[in-house]
C-alpha cells in the first residue's frame, strides 16, 4: 500500500482537504494518515466534525496569540518527529499557511515527495497577503506535484520557472467541499448558532461579513469597523451578520467598536455547514477571506473584498467580486450601491464558478495513482 499523509492546521486547509481525504480513503491502494498541527483549535475541530474526519495524530500546537516564528519552530520540530515515525511516500499540504510552508520544509529535508493542493496563487506582493504570499512561493519551490486550480495559477508557476509536467490543473477542492455542503444544507437547513433565523424570512436584507487578514490588523480593522458602524446607522433595517474570527487581533477591535448595535450580529465563528447556509441566505458578502471569495460566486452572491489586491482574479474578471480595500468611505459606498441600486446588484449577482466543477479531488487521486503505477 502507498502511504499518504495529509498534514494541515487551520479551518480553510481542513475544508479544502476533507473531500480529497474522503476520496483517497475510498481507494484501497492507499494507506491514508491524517496529522493535524492544530495551528487552529476550535475552528479546525468544527470542520473535522462535519466531515467525520478523526486525525490519526493531533500535534495540538495552537497557543493564544501565537507568533509566526514560534509557531513555525513548533511545527518544524513536531512534524519532523511525526514524519520520522510514519514515513509516508507522499505528503499533502493545502494553500499558504504557516503549517503548509513549515511542513513542506521538513518533508523536503527528509526527501519525501510533496503534493501541494491549490498551487500557484499569487499577488506578486511580498507583504500582501502577509505572510501567505511568501509561504506559497516557498512551498512551490519545495513541492513535487503542483495542483493548480486554474489556468492563471498554472501560468504563475510557469512564470517562476517550474516544470510544466509537474503542474496539473485540477480545479479547486473548495468547490468539491461546497457541493457536499450545499447538498447537505438543501436537504436539512442547519440552525445558525447565535442568530435568530427569522431575519432571513422577514424581507430584510442581509450582509455577511468575515475578516482576519494580518495586513488589516490595526488601522485596517478600525476602518472596517467604522464603515460597518456607518452602514448600520444608515440602514437600520439591514442585518449585518458577522461571525468573528477567534484571532485576538480581530476580536478586540470588532467587539470594541461594533458590540451593542441592534442590527449588527456579532457571533462566534460558524461551523462549516451553518456558514455555508448563512452565505446561501445572505444578499451580499463583505470579506477579506480567500476561501469565501471562491465560494460565494457559486451562489450568485456579490462579494466585496476588503483588500487592495487578490490572488483570485478569476471572479473579479467574471464581475461577481470587487476589490474595495479598507477605506471606510469606499466600503460604505460600495455596500450602499448594492443595497439601493437593483441594477448594480443584478450586474454582480451572477452565479459563476471559475474555481472548479466539484471534481478536483477525483482528478488528484487519478494523478497520484498514475504516479505510483508508473513508478512500480
Ligand atoms: C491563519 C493563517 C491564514 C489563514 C487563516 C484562516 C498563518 C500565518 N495564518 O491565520 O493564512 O488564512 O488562519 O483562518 O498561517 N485562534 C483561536 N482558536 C482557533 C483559531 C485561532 O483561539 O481555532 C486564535 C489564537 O489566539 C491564535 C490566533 O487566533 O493564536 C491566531 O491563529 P493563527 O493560525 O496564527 O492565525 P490566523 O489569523 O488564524
Ligand atoms: N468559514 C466557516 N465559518 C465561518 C467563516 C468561514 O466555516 O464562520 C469557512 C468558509 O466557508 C471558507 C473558509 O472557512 O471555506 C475560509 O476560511 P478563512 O476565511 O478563515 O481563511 P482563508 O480562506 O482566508 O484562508
Amino acid at each position: 500500500m502507498h502511504k499518504l499523509s495529509f498534514i494541515f492546521g487551520t479551518r480553510p486547509e481542513a475544508i479544502k482537504l476533507a473531500p480529497l481525504i474522503l476520496e483517497f480513503k475510498k481507494n484501497t491502494s492507499f494507506d491514508v494518515n491524517v496529522c493535524v498541527t492544530a495551528q487552529h483549535r476550535e475552528m479546525l475541530d468544527q470542520v473535522l466534525e462535519i466531515f467525520e474526519i478523526v486525525p490519526d495524530v493531533d500535534l495540538n500546537l495552537m497557543q493564544p496569540n501565537q507568533t509566526l516564528s514560534k509557531l513555525t519552530a513548533k511545527v518544524i520540530n513536531s512534524v519532523d518527529e511525526y514524519l520520522e515515525k510514519y514515513k509516508p511516500d507522499v505528503i499533502f499540504v493545502q494553500g499558504d499557511t504557516t503549517t503548509v510552508f513549515a511542513v513542506s520544509l521538513v518533508a523536503f529535508y527528509k526527501k519525501i515527495k510533496i503534493a501541494h493542493v491549490e498551487a500557484g496563487l499569487r499577488t506578486w506582493n511580498k507583504y500582501s497577503p502577509f505572510p501567505e504570499e511568501i509561504n506559497r512561493v516557498l512551498t512551490s519551490r519545495l513541492a513535487d506535484f503542483h495542483f493548480a486550480p486554474t489556468e492563471t495559477s498554472k501560468g504563475n508557476l510557469l512564470k517562476e520557472g517550474l516544470t510544466d509536467e509537474n503542474i496539473y490543473i485540477t480545479g479547486n477542492t473548495v468547490i468539491d467541499a461546497l457541493f457536499i455542503a450545499k447538498e447537505k444544507i438543501e436537504e436539512n437547513m442547519p440552525e445558525i448558532p447565535g442568530l435568530n433565523t427569522e431575519i432571513f424570512s422577514n424581507g430584510s436584507k442581509n450582509v455577511l461579513i468575515t475578516g482576519h487578514r494580518r495586513e488589516n490588523f490595526g488601522k485596517g480593522f478600525e476602518q472596517i469597523c467604522q464603515a460597518l458602524q456607518e452602514l448600520s446607522n444608515e440602514f437600520p433595517d439591514v442585518n449585518f451578520i458577522y461571525p468573528v474570527h477567534l484571532n485576538p487581533n480581530v476580536q478586540e477591535p470588532v467587539r470594541k467598536y461594533l458590540s451593542g448595535r441592534k442590527n449588527i450580529h456579532l457571533i462566534e465563528p460558524l461551523s462549516y455547514l451553518p456558514f455555508v447556509a448563512a452565505m446561501y441566505k445572505s444578499d451580499i458578502v463583505l470579506t477579506d477571506s480567500g476561501g469565501v471569495q471562491e465560494e460565494a460566486p457559486s451562489f450568485g452572491k456579490p462579494v466585496l473584498v476588503m483588500r487592495e489586491n487578490t490572488e483570485r482574479p478569476e471572479a473579479v474578471t467574471a464581475g461577481t467580486v470587487k476589490l474595495v480595500g479598507t477605506d471606510p468611505g469606499k466600503i460604505f459606498n460600495e455596500v450602499k450601491l448594492l443595497l439601493t441600486d437593483s441594477a448594480a446588484y443584478s450586474k454582480m449577482a451572477n452565479a459563476v464558478n471559475p474555481y472548479g466543477d466539484g471534481l478536483a479531488s477525483k482528478r488528484i487521486v487519478k494523478i497520484i495513482s498514475q504516479y505510483f503505477n508508473e513508478k512500480n
